[in-house]
């Protein structure tokens, strides 16, 4: 029997390899999109949204949205007179509902591809070679392997926790987002290494809902990645206020496994600038990176060059060193952001029917789900400073705004950084409530190119936390109106 043939074959169904078959589909390509039993439901049947709907992204809101709820009602409705009595929390409650929205999601995408005609095939996919300009893929699932042939590849296989040696991850005591996202009770004692992204929106969550939580983190600078006064605020936040105990510049030594009272205990060894020092949990979470999922891909079959850190290589239009083959998202360079990812098999999908793609690199918003939210966009005052770029600041702190005071949240900022010279906007920071969503108006702008006075000539609508985006703007100018 003749093998399979389609324009496109995408191997792996994240959000980067989804969007790309779709897209594709909706092109007119026939594409097809092969995605391993990685996160298999109970059935066995192949679950599809990758990292961020199974294990990432969307289970993560999901647990805190639920954690808020109880820390606001713990500790915050006694402001506006409301009390209430034995708050309890169901954890098992709370891990179904957030397992019923999973399998929601990844429903719907199955749905979508049935729409878009994508076909699905399930296995692991691989490259065998290429025959008459047709690349031959296998795929290994249940029933075998079966080899298909394609004109073009897009390679989206994501992106794995990367665990360190001699910290064995089980997923039940030493976890990774995995196992973080799916505990069966709240740890009294809460281990995290890493005061990353997830170890900070994990460690918040189980914070909240009541563990003593320690994150021990290697750099000696806290969110080293963030606007200098956004990370000196978040840390006011974090330790200060919510009391997460935060460990900078630590080497992790040894970590064991114990019983007391025929409990599992884990005592982690670390060093600081004081000597060694010991940390004893219930739970760890291991969130130190992400390893991008190149193993078992066939990439030497056919040459497929990968760079010094194990990625696919790719040029700005996300081709690889072979012809008609390209790879988005995390097991590519740049961030390891879902929408990133998206763009990118978006643009793919565009170039690969032959029109002009693009993704713009310097427009990606990052945030981070802790209380406060943190969001940018563009460049931060560091990098500015690094760069040798003349600029002009405006901050605006959310106690100046009506409706962050009503909702009773004025935690932070929004600071805007435009060029001293043309105005144009180089970044924007907003830590506080709403981050999220308020930073979507700062990419649009930063899109369109706009100027810090172009915001401050729009008119924001009153009351709202959106009109601190429009002061800050009126600050880079010196001349703000409430504060
Ligand atoms: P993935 O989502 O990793 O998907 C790759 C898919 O390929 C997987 O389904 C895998 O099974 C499949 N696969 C791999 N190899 C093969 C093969 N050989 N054959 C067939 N299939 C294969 N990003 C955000 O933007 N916002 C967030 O809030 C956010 N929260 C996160 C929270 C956590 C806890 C974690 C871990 C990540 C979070 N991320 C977030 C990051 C986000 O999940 C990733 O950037 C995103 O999932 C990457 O998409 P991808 O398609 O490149 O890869
Ligand atoms: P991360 O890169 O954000 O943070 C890892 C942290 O671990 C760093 O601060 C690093 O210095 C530290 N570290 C590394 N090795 C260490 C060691 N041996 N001992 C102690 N600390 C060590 O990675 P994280 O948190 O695992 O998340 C992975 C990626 O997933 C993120 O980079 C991000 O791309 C994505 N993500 C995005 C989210 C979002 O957009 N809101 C949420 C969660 C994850």
């Amino acid at each position: 029997m003749a093998n399979k043939q389609f324009d496109v074959v995408v191997i792996g169904a994240g959000p980067g390899g989804y969007i790309a078959a779709i897209r594709a589909a909706q092109l007119g390509l026939s594409t097809a999109c092969i995605e391993s039993d990685a996160y298999a439901d109970p059935k066995g049947e192949v679950r599809l949204g990758g990292t961020c709907l199974n294990v990432g992204c969307i289970p993560s809101k999901a647990l805190l949205r639920s954690s808020e709820l109880f820390d606001e009602a713990n500790h915050s409705f006694v402001m506006h007179g409301i009390s209430v009595e034995g708050i309890k929390v169901d954890v098992g409650t709370m891990v179904r509902r957030k397992d019923n929205i999973v399998t929601q999601l990844t429903s719907g995408i199955r749905g979508l591809f049935k729409k878009n005609k994508v076909t699905l095939l399930a296995g692991r996919g691989s490259f065998r070679g290429r025959e008459d300009e047709l690349w031959q893929l296998e795929v290994t699932g249940k029933e075998g392997t079966e080899v298909v042939e394609a004109k073009h590849v897009i390679v989206a296989t994501g992106s794995s926790a990367r665990h360190l040696d001699g910290i064995p991850v089980d997923n039940r005591i030493i976890c990774d987002n995995a196992g973080a996202l799916a505990f069966d009770s709240i740890p009294k004692r809460l281990g995290v290494i890493g005061a990353g992204v997830i170890g900070l929106e994990l460690g918040s969550v189980w914070k909240r809902l009541g563990s003593e939580v320690t994150i021990l983190e290697a750099l000696p600078d806290f969110l080293a990645a963030a606007d200098p006064a956004v990370a000196k605020e978040a840390w006011k936040a974090f330790t200060q206020k919510q009391g997460l105990k935060i460990h900078l510049g630590v080497k992790i030594g040894a970590v064991k496994q114990g019983k007391k009272g025929g409990v599992t205990q884990l005592s982690i060894d670390y060093e600081n600038g004081e000597g060694v020092q010991n940390l004893e949990c219930d739970r760890l979470i291991v969130s130190v990176g992400r390893v991008p999922n190149t193993a078992g891909l066939g990439a030497d079959n056919v040459g497929l060059k990968l760079d010094e850190r194990g990625r696919v290589d790719v040029n700005d239009h996300c081709q690889t060193n072979l012809e008609n083959v390209w790879a988005v998202g995390d097991v590519i360079r740049g961030p390891m952001l879902a929408h990133k990812g998206m763009e990118e098999g978006v643009m793919v999908a565009e170039l690969i029917a032959g029109q002009a793609g693009h993704v713009d690199y310097d427009a990606i918003p990052w945030v981070i789900y802790t209380h406060p939210e943190i969001a940018w966009v563009g460049k931060t005052e560091t990098q500015l400073k690094n760069e040798g770029v003349a600029y002009r600041t405006g901050q605006i702190p959310f106690l100046a705004n009506g409706r962050a005071l009503g909702q009773g949240d004025t935690t932070g900022f929004v600071k805007m950084l435009a060029d001293a010279a043309t105005d144009r906007i180089l970044g924007v920071h907003v830590i506080g409530a709403n981050a999220s969503e308020l930073i979507a108006e700062a990419v649009v702008a930063m899109e369109f190119g706009a100027s810090s006075e172009d915001i401050a000539r729009i008119c924001h609508a009153h009351p709202t936390l959106s009109e601190t985006m429009h002061e800050a703007a009126l600050a880079v100018d010196k001349r703000p109106l409430h504060f």
